[in-house]
């Protein structure tokens, strides 16, 4: 069996899905790898790295496509300006993908019926459940703690203020009020270095156990609460708010808004669109200055406001739709990336093959295209939905 390696290639992309460390430990397994030239220059790994780890590297990302079994990438297909054709474009039938899809998202439904419609077999990284077993594969948990931080440095940089309280010779400057909004993996990484920084922090999250950790940090919670048989689902993952709910979180949100500075949202439904907790009339309510950093925009994200992609001023509020942050530590996130994935296809592809057990709940929750089929649930929900 082939692995492919192509360079990533949207824009300011600098990770990669193997690195040489990674390529040694597939050869182990028996694959041979072929990498793309260039595939790690962004993080100043070489293509002779590469050939010394024993693979082959490939002139283009054609020549990936064209001679792999399975392509492995970080991030989903994305129209490739240099060669003027979709990656999407150059998987061949009956070829295995595995990157992060955010298959949920409505802009990608397109891709997956494109995945489906040409028999593609893809797996999502988001999928990967929080189980134990699949720590060591949990891409999710990684980029996560990568993003909880950087979000807040996004937020800094874009705050015209100072984050702590600072003492000087005319007076006292007022620490910045700072609000995370779903405190999972990112919000409880938002809210350590939001207090490291200085800030004064709460944090609003519907799941109790998501309270608690983000009070064992040291700051208290927003003081809207849900019974927990209506926020926790399957497994213990939050679970969608009923239509009720969801409008007292609103109503909650719309009293404390216009004292807040910085939010951070965070909340996710796994597997689902995020669910809009700040409307366009909180944002009118925000003062001139403050800054929204939206980081659930890959599932449409959790401000109404928020363009995809994109850093906005609305009212002088800034709002921070950028979808990438990960991929701005690059080193680190290619580091923790790349070894999350060497451990799930270690998983998926135990006996050394190209088959794979549907009976195993890692692969059935990570699966979204195989046989003609779309098998992804938070997909096929949100298609039915849109
Ligand atoms: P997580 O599942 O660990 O945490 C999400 C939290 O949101 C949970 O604690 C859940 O209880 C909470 N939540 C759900 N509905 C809520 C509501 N109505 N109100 C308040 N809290 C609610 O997810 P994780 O790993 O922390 O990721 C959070 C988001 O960050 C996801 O949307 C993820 O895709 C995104 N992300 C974005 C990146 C980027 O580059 N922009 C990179 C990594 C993650």
């Amino acid at each position: 069996m082939i692995i492919g390696i192509p360079k990533e290639i949207m824009p300011n992309e600098n990770r990669v899905a193997a690195l040489p460390e990674n390529v040694v430990k597939y050869r182990e397994m028996g694959y041979d790898l072929i990498v793309e030239t260039n595939a790690g220059v962004g993080i100043n790994i070489f293509d002779d790295d590469y050939k010394s780890a024993g693979a082959e590297i490939a002139e283009s990302a054609r020549e990936v496509y064209e001679k792999s079994d399975v392509i492995l990438k970080v991030k989903e297909p994305y129209f490739d300006e240099k060669n003027n054709i979709n990656e999407i474009d150059m998987l061949k039938e009956g070829q295995t993908i595995v990157t992060f899809l955010h298959p949920a998202a409505p802009s990608n439904h397109d891709m997956v019926r494109t995945l489906r419609d040409k028999n593609i077999t893809a797996f999502t990284m988001d999928g990967i459940p929080r189980i134990s077993r699949a720590q060591r594969m949990d891409a999710l948990t990684s980029m996560s703690t990568i993003t909880g931080y950087k979000a807040v440095l996004i937020a800094a940089n874009n705050f015209p203020k100072f984050i702590p309280m600072i003492g000087t010779s005319i007076g006292m400057i007022r620490p910045a009020n700072i609000l995370v909004i779903g405190t999972g993996v990112v919000g409880l990484q938002a809210v350590a270095t939001a207090k490291r920084m200085g800030g004064t922090v709460k944090a609003m999250d519907i799941r109790p156990d998501a309270r608690k950790e983000a009070e064992s940090l040291g700051v208290k919670t927003a003081g809207f609460e849900v019974p927990p048989e209506l926020a926790i689902g399957e497994g213990g993952y939050a679970k969608s708010l009923p239509a009720e709910c969801l409008a007292k979180e609103h109503d909650a949100l719309n009293e404390i808004i216009s004292d807040i500075d910085i939010v951070i949202l965070s909340a996710l439904i796994p597997g689902e669109v995020a669910p809009v907790l700040i409307t366009a009339e909180m944002i009118n309510k925000m003062k001139p200055g403050s800054v929204v950093v939206d980081v659930s925009i890959d599932q449409g994200g959790n401000c109404a406001l928020t363009q995809p992609g994109c850093e906005t001023s609305v009212n002088g509020v800034y709002i921070c739709g950028i979808k990438n942050i990960p991929g701005s530590v690059p080193v680190h996130s290619s580091w923790m990336y790349a070894n999350n994935m060497y451990h799930y296809i270690a998983n998926l592809f135990k006996n050394g093959s190209g088959s794979f057990d549907m009976d195993d709940e890692i692969v059935l929750k990570s699966i979204v295209t195989h046989n003609g089929k779309i098998f992804h649930k938070g997909a096929l929900k949100a298609m039915s939905e849109a």
